[in-house]
């Protein structure tokens, strides 16, 4: 029977009936063409949409739209090809969450973000000594928690409109018959192949003993079949079956202790998005165990009532006003979100109005804030985390943050599946007060216990203008990501920029410990200067983030932009 089904359906991308052979959209003679493909980054398109960080996956989600799919069947055809073509970040061993509004009206907020699993412990991170071992909750088996994707695409089906078989067969094809990698890509590889090699029990497709090249083919064919499994067997395909027993096994070989019993338990969840307004403009974001949507609100309404247009882009008044927004919000991060199933958030009071006034009070525009001084991590400058940005014409939207926490997650792929599992298990506070790989650090609201899901800074967000949908926006970047998010708002609203613009700007990110400011190295020189002279220790670093945005022009016309930092493209039509 899965042998008749697989056979149509690889043949299949459309229509009613399941097996009605339908021309396969990847191949070098295909609309899709994984052997050569070019980055578009931005764009104007009459009816639909889709930002992401590889242009084969934008092109597959825009193809699914195309023929008949909306923007749910693009989000998860989309996530899938980034599962292969993306591997640092795009997944099925990591979690997400999905942002989504329908024609109708209706918010759609899916959690599938990684949980702890039922033999993890509060302190398994702390030696005999009460040391944090941040070796362990940040690369290896220990580091992952329960993956969260497949569950996450299923629970976006009930919103989509092709069957999933369709919408998984292009990441299919793409594993199968393999893809050509970039410079970027092909650099990405070779800094990390030695890393994956040593954490992974097995060999895997990134190792070889030759550096990658800009050119080469990379196929997977391990990471084909676990797709066809989860094609054959739907979620079960993934949570129970061949490809859990692979997880287990190499859980067992690496001291892991994700178990059989912690992935067939595993659910996405349903969370109500954090809903406020920024000048005119109705802005949804994430909810706990994201921590995105609270800092992205109590930092927009907390220098709302500045006129932050007068103050001049990156000026010294108009940064140091956003900084000081960023250190209190961040400071509430450390001290009152973790997973709201696990941990009481005060998330009414931390958004209200009186609240975040309250907040800005002993703000001084003349002289910069001070953070209490506690031990803090480096930020480290990974391409942790992608995003992915869809609008259809129906006027469906959908903002997708999803992650393996670092690069490469735990840069252990599961043997005999292909896929990379993730490191999240660092998101939670290992102890209070001690730095994770992002410099955050946490309390008890975010310590690890089986089953919570580890407090998260992916911000996927959507705005709506005069009512009418507007804009889907979200980026990486681990603990920046609030702040990048934040800023490219303020572009757009506050300095009317194009969405490309606002994201390409420069940016600059304070996250209340360690007490200090990054910037990215074309950040204003003169503001730097001006910002060091009032106090801020102002530290240089690589890019920020990699957002990807798509607002809705008057004409109707869909404006789409793809971040300048890497290889991610826009495709529409
Ligand atoms: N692992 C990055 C985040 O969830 O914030």
């Amino acid at each position: 029977m899965n042998k008749l089904i697989i056979f149509c359906i690889g043949m299949l991308y459309m229509g009613t009936a399941i097996c009605q052979p339908i021309p396969s959209i990847v191949g070098s003679d295909k609309e899709v063409n994984p052997y050569q493909y070019t980055v578009v980054k931005r764009g104007e398109f009459k009816q639909a949409a889709v930002s992401s960080a590889h242009p084969l996956a934008s092109m597959i989600g825009a193809a699914i739209m195309k023929r008949g799919g909306n923007a749910f069947d693009a989000a998860i055809a989309t996530q899938l090809a980034l599962a292969v073509v993306y591997p640092n970040a795009g997944n099925i061993g990591g979690g997400g969450f999905l942002l989504g509004r329908k024609t109708n009206g209706e918010l759609i907020g899916i959690d599938y973000r990684e949980a702890s699993p039922e033999k993890s412990s509060r302190d398994m991170y702390l030696d005999q000594q009460g040391n944090p071992q941040l070796n362990l909750s940040q690369a290896g088996h220990l580091a992952s928690g329960i993956p969260g994707t497949i569950a996450g695409l299923f629970a976006t089906h009930a919103y989509a409109k092709l069957p999933f078989e369709v919408l998984i067969q292009p990441a299919i094809d793409l594993a199968s018959m393999g893809y050509v990698l970039t410079e970027k890509e092909a650099s990405s590889f070779n800094s990390v192949k030695e890393f994956i090699a040593k954490n992974s029990t097995t060999p895997t497709v990134f190792d070889r003993a030759i550096r990658w090249k800009v050119g080469d083919t990379l196929v997977q064919k391990e990471l084909a079949q676990t797709l066809i499994r989860i094609q054959q067997n739907g979620a079960m395909g993934f949570y129970d079956g061949k490809t859990a027993e692979l997880i287990v096994a190499e859980m067992q070989r690496g001291k892991g202790i994700i178990t059989l019993n912690d992935l067939k338990s595993y659910t996405a969840k349903l969370r109500n998005p954090i809903i406020f307004n920024y000048r005119d403009h109705e802005i949804i974001s994430f909810a706990p165990p994201s921590s995105g949507g609270v800092l992205l609100a109590q930092m927009m309404k907390m220098i709302e009532k500045y006129p932050v247009n007068k103050m001049g882009f990156q000026t010294p008044n108009s940064v140091q006003l956003m900084i000081e927004a960023e250190r209190r919000a961040y400071a509430d991060r450390a001290e009152y979100l973790g997973d709201p199933d696990y941990w009481k958030v005060p998330l009414k009071t931390l958004v209200s109005n009186a609240y975040i006034q309250e907040r800005m009070k002993d703000y001084d525009p003349n002289k910069a804030g001070t953070s209490t001084a506690i031990k803090a991590g480096i930020i480290k400058e990974t391409e942790e985390t992608t995003h992915l940005s869809i609008l259809d014409a129906l006027g469906n939207m959908v903002s997708v943050t999803t992650t393996l926490n670092g690069s490469y997650g735990s840069r252990v792929v599961v043997g005999g599946a292909g896929f990379l599992l993730n490191n999240e298990m660092d998101d939670f506070s290992v102890k209070p007060g001690v730095a994770n790989m992002y410099g955050a650090v946490g309390g008890e609201a975010n310590a690890i216990q089986p089953g919570k899901r580890m407090l998260s800074s992916m911000t996927p967000t959507l705005v709506m203008k005069d009512k009418k949908p507007y804009l889907t926006i979200g980026t990486p970047g681990g603990t920046t990501i609030p702040t990048s998010v934040y800023q490219a708002l303020v572009n757009i609203i506050d300095f009317n920029m194009v969405v490309g613009d606002a994201i390409d700007a420069a940016k600059f990110h304070h996250q209340w410990l360690p007490d200090e400011v990054f910037v990215e190295k074309d950040f204003n020189l003169s503001t730097k200067l001006a910002l060091q002279k009032m106090g801020y220790r102002i530290t240089e670093r690589g890019g920020i983030g990699r957002t990807e945005g798509i607002r809705i022009l008057p004409n109707k016309r869909k404006e789409a932009a793809a971040d300048k930092r890497g290889d991610d493209s826009v495709a529409g039509f």
